[in-house]
């Protein structure tokens, strides 16, 4: 069971703020509003004393030494698991393998368990609004084993679209990759039809949680997801560790990916013998102190409680899209019905980067290109969006200096 405090109304945004260091930070002279959370979040204290505290105090590598120091930090290390497996509601510990981050898990899973399940004429479906991340390592695949890529196509307002999925889905479809959360409009998709779907003509389903796992509650049996990928970083952990989980029956029959320490059980010139999960699957010195602080993250995360998160960060969403509908020249992209906690919009005659380039001056820092979602530019047939994605520390005060800033967008560019 997940250790979630009780449910209180809301969220103490200046508490939170005031546990968030370079929230005091000041930008050209002007107070720091941070709307680039979808991107990376900014890291509470606890999380930047948890990898100093292991640095200064019992730094040592792990899994490998009978002295104090290592033992500490391979048992603080482990702890994480566990924290991990409560997080996102996985039957065991040894299902969440630790990578550097979503990417790095969903291409083990396409080296791995896809090299050696996915054959030609086999099909694979994404859906029209992944990032780069859950695209290009699928295409890698299939262009090696001479697999296909079907695309499940999106309604106008960015949602998907469902009865096309049903109709892509045959008995060639090998696995479907799709995101729980869209990274560049925000579409909240309804992952667990998406897999019941998938499972139900005999494919496999992997979900990139990257923009869910920071702000909504994520139970993967529930979801019965096959595989489920995360980074602490957007989740207000350290950068360059994150989580790939699988079910233990898959992960179990996959063959290693990356060769090396740690990963074995006895190596001779003539044969090696895999370690038992999940280090089969964690090759070489792992990421130490980002583990341990990955931890003090998630704990943070659950603190607050994830319905107390989702709630506040909707009501910021509804704000800023009300507030965004008064501009006649601004066009919200991505208009589905469940969002997650960002906003994507154009203007017109200004530029995404110069939009965000006149914001930045104001000290509001958003995200402003293609969002690695080229396929979804296309679709909207714009050249990128301005992104506003939100977090706990944000309030609506935030969403009023945005305002302010895109009316000194307007003044400039009319
Ligand atoms: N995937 C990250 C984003 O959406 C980097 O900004």
């Amino acid at each position: 069971m997940n250790d979630v405090s009780p449910i209180k109304a809301g969220l103490d945004v200046a508490a939170i703020r005031a546990d968030f260091p370079i929230l005091a930070q000041t930008v050209y002279g002007k107070p720091l509003t941070f709307l680039d959370t979808a991107a990376s979040a900014q890291k509470p204290r606890a999380v930047i004393e948890a990898e100093v505290g292991l640095y200064e105090g019992y730094y040592a590598n792990i899994h490998r030494g009978v002295y104090k120091f290592s033992q500490d930090a391979t048992e603080a290390y482990e702890a994480t698991r566990e924290t991990v497996r409560a997080f996102i509601g996985a039957r065991k510990g040894k299902e969440c393998i630790f990578v550097r981050g979503a990417t790095e898990g969903i291409n083990l899973v396409a080296q791995t368990w896809g090299r050696s399940n996915v054959a030609a004429g086999d099909e694979i479906i994404l859906s029209h609004m992944e990032h780069h991340s859950n695209i290009v390592p699928w295409q890698m695949l299939a262009e090696e084993k001479g697999a296909v890529i079907r695309v499940i196509p999106m309604h106008q307002d960015g949602s998907l679209d469902m009865d096309a999925y049903a109709g892509l889905l045959n008995e060639r479809t090998k696995l479907v990759a799709v995101a729980h959360v869209s990274n560049s409009i925000g579409t909240l998709n309804p992952v667990a039809d998406i897999i019941r779907m998938a499972h139900d003509a005999g494919a496999i389903a992997l979900i990139d949680g990257c923009q869910a796992a920071p702000h909504l509650r994520i139970d993967v049996q529930a979801l019965d997801a096959d595989f489920y990928a995360f980074s602490a970083h957007k989740a207000y952990g350290p950068t360059g560790i994150g989580v790939i989980y699988g079910k233990e029956a898959l992960l179990d029959r996959m063959p290693p990916w990356q060769g090396g320490g740690d990963m074995i059980s006895t190596v001779t010139f003539e044969k090696t013998t895999y370690n038992d999960l999940p280090h089969k699957f964690e090759a070489g010195t792992p990421n130490i102190a980002g583990g341990i602080a990955m931890k003090t993250a998630l704990d943070y995360i659950t603190k607050l409680g994830h319905e107390n998160i989702a709630a506040h960060e909707h009501d910021l969403l509804d704000y800023a899209t009300r507030q965004l509908s008064g501009f006649n020249s601004v066009r919200i992209i991505g208009t589905a019905p469940e969002k997650g906690a960002l906003i994507s919009f154009t203007m017109e005659h200004a530029h995404p980067h110069d939009i965000g380039t006149i914001l930045d001056r104001q000290g509001v820092a958003v995200r402003a290109g293609h969002h690695c979602a080229q396929p979804v530019m296309d679709f909207f047939g714009v050249p990128g969006t301005v992104r506003a994605s939100f977090g706990i520390y944000n309030d609506r005060n935030d969403v009023d200096r945005l305002i302010d800033g895109l009316k000194k967008v307007m003044e400039i560019f009319g």
